[in-house]
């Protein structure tokens, strides 16, 4: 299942991740995908709020791995985009997040998912895209899909761009 869904503003992006933070429950995996400044932060930063997350989320893309356990579940943000090969990857233990049992189960969102040399089996794959102006996301769904998601964009997918 695929859906396209218009993200016209920073302000849309933001609250389309708000809404998809109350959508997933621990143990959830999105995986970003698009070009820099594409949106992937901002996006995250809506889930942040949608977790009642009050800390500021800032791009990992430095520290690699940033950690925010204040919220309704821990949110895991991992930035791939300084690491050069799948072994510096594979190094980090992304699993580790997502298996959820050497840390607490969370949402685990991951920006240039495309350098990961092996996937969860179930997650949420966001690419986010600007063509001539237009800024969208092209959502779908890998493994099991919760009916609370699959509403929220179907919602998401028929607003007018
Ligand atoms: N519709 C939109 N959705 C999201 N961001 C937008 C939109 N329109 C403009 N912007 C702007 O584009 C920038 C997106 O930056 P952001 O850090 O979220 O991108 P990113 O994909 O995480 O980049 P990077 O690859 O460097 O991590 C912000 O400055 C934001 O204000
Ligand atoms: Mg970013």
């Amino acid at each position: 299942m695929a859906w396209q869904i218009p993200l016209t503003t920073p302000e849309a992006t933001q609250q389309f991740g708000k809404q998809l933070a109350t959508a997933l429950s621990p143990g959830g995996v999105i995986l970003l995908w698009g070009e820099l400044g594409a949106g992937k932060t901002t996006l995250v930063q809506g889930l942040g709020e949608g977790l009642g997350i009050e800390q500021p989320i800032v791009s990992p893309t430095f520290t690699l791995i940033n950690e925010y356990c204040e919220g309704k579940m821990p949110l895991y943000h991992l930035d791939l985009y300084r690491l050069e090969n799948a072994s510096a990857i594979a190094q980090l233990f992304p699993e580790t997040y997502w298996e959820g049992e050497e840390v607490p189960p969370g949402l685990t969102v991951i920006e240039w998912a495309q350098r990961l040399p092996y996937f969860p089996d179930h997650y949420l794959q966001i690419e986010l895209l600007f063509q001539q102006q237009a800024r969208y996301a092209l959502v779908k769904i890998v493994g099991d899909a919760e009916i609370p998601l699959i509403n929220l964009l179907e919602q998401w997918m028929l607003l007018k761009p």
